[in-house]
């Protein structure tokens, strides 16, 4: 998917993020990493922790609700075991935001300890949300601020000014200053952020990527792919991306006239359902491949 990587990856635009977020790094105390939980590792920008440096940071697993929950708690593990805070998080139903400032708190813990023994006690604590487009930035901080003041836009991308959000007496955040673009590394990355609808549909060829998508989960997840299409396993071992499709649009009894299968309508439909999880709770990057992984 070569066209991914020149569309979505402008190292300009990336460079002015960059700036902008190290502007600021020295007015707050912590910063908050929201990734995707279906693909930890794919929606986390890789020049992320060298652009915030030492900041202490607390890694947010947000959409949990789509996400696969063991592979979920393997993540929150692999975090744990390599010293960084992390939480899950689902701001559809609000489930887990209760833990984010305590658990803030608690990476400070420290700083709040000299804050303490200086007389500081009242300070506001400043927390910068950083991630990808489409992770959930938005959603989180409406959903901390309680107020709907942050705009909850559908389209990945948008660039926003600096906004200060208070979430609670002497809590402030601060949204993402720029647009922190996803970094497609390898193929697969980009090809993940495009399954799960990261990548705007737009600029790619739906068929073609809803069958690499049946391709991928019938190598990788073929059990949800069967249930949910009626498949057994042994008609589709071997097929390619295209068949795959037919296959689905075939028993789904999506025709066009002359009987010819509407491959294009099969395509939305198996795009639309892997992203509302109706396909099922699949996480994509699965912990045990990135154990050893820096993020
Ligand atoms: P961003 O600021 O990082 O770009 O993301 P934003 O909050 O705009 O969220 C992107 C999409 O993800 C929105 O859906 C939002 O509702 C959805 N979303 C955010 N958090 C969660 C979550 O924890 N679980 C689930 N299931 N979805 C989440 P949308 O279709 O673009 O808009 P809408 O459905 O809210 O109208």
């Amino acid at each position: 998917m070569e066209e991914l990587k020149t569309i979505q990856w402008f190292p300009g635009h990336m460079t002015k993020t960059k700036r902008k977020i190290e502007s600021q790094l020295k007015l707050i105390d912590a910063v908050a990493i929201l990734l995707d939980a279906r693909v930890p590792y794919s929606s986390c920008n890789p020049d992320l922790r060298s652009i915030i440096n030492n900041k202490p940071r607390v890694m947010i697993l947000n959409k949990c609700d789509m996400a696969d929950p063991s592979e979920t708690k393997k993540w929150l593990r692999t975090f744990q075991q390599n010293n960084i805070s992390a939480i899950a998080l689902d701001c559809k139903s609000g489930r887990g935001l209760n833990a984010f400032i305590p658990t803030v708190k608690n990476v400070l813990s420290d700083k709040l300890e000299l804050w303490k023994s200086k007389g500081m006690t009242g300070r506001t604590i400043k927390v910068m949300v950083v991630g990808i487009p489409n992770v959930g930035k938005s959603s989180f901080i409406n959903r901390m601020s309680k107020q709907n003041r942050a705009k909850v836009e559908d389209r990945p991308g948008v660039t926003r000014g600096n906004q200060w959000f208070t979430i609670g007496k002497g809590f402030d955040l601060l949204d993402t200053p720029g647009v922190l673009w996803p970094k497609f590394d390898d193929q697969s990355v980009g090809e993940k952020l495009a399954y799960i609808g990261s990548v705007k549909d737009d600029v790619l060829d739906t068929e073609t990527l809803s069958g690499r998508l049946l391709v991928y989960l019938r190598d990788h997840h073929i059990e949800p792919l069967c249930t949910r299409y009626k498949l057994n396993k042994d008609e589709i071992t071997g097929l390619r991306d295209y068949e795959l499709l037919e296959l689905v649009g075939r028993k789904r009894g999506m025709l066009i006239s002359g009987g010819e299968i509407d491959t294009e309508r099969a395509a939305a439909a198996v795009l639309d359902e892997f992203r509302s999880a109706t396909l099922g709770k699949i996480t994509l990057d699965k912990a045990d491949d990135y154990s050893n992984v820096r993020i």
